[in-house]
């Protein structure tokens, strides 16, 4: 009559959890591992984009953007058992409109980063309640760097070639006249609890 017993210990210790969430510690090892998962897709697609602007400049780069960075997003999702995608709400990909939850804590990023916070390490999370059950929530800054302005920067800076490339590929691209510093949009890292 081992289990039964075994049950009645687990079941309580069960229940205090779901109704508590996950624990402090809990809480930070999912933040540490959040970070783990950004900084993989940050990497990755960084290193794909700066090889390909060297091999056929930003025209030819775009590409990679367009296919590489949904499917990075998906293997680190994969690797590290969140949700994990890029969103900013000036989007260029039509798929990259921030829900209330990302774009409350992208404006608190850049409020942060505005009263001197380093970007390179800007985030945030929280655990938060909804309607299908309480989730993980996490945002990482994505700063904007000199390489990014001749495919985000002032459309005057921006080479024709480039300009013209978007124009057929992202037809209601918002995602322009930003300058080095600022804020392009944030990895949002999810995971239903
Ligand atoms: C070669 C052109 C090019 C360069 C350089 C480039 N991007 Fe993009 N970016 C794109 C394209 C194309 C998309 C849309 C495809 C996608 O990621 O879904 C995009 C999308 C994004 C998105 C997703 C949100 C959205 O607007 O759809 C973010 C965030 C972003 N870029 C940030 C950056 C940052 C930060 C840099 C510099 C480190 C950078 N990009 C450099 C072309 C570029």
């Amino acid at each position: 009559m081992k289990a039964p017993a075994l049950i009645a210990l687990a079941l309580p210790a069960l229940i205090a959890g779901c109704a508590s969430g996950p624990s402090a510690e809990e809480q930070a090892a999912m933040a540490a591992d959040a970070r783990k998962a950004s900084g993989a897709l940050i990497q990755k697609l960084g290193g794909e984009l700066k090889a390909a602007v060297a091999a056929s400049g930003p025209e030819g780069a775009i590409g990679v953007c367009k296919e590489r960075a949904p499917q990075i997003a998906a293997e680190v999702s994969k690797q590290f058992g969140f949700d994990v995608k890029r969103v900013s709400p000036k989007n260029r990909n039509p798929a990259g409109v921030p829900d209330a939850w990302e774009a409350e804590a992208q404006a608190g990023l850049e409020k942060r980063m505005a009263a001197g916070e380093k970007p390179e390490t800007l985030d945030t999370w929280q655990i938060v309640s909804t309607a299908e059950g309480k989730q993980f929530r996490y945002a990482k800054a994505l700063p904007v760097q000199p390489l990014c302005l001749s495919c985000h920067g002032d459309p005057a800076a921006i080479p024709d070639a480039v300009k013209a490339r978007l124009a057929v590929e992202y037809p209601h691209d918002k995602a322009t006249g930003y300058a080095a510093g600022m804020v392009r949009g944030i990895v949002s890292v999810k995971r239903a609890l």
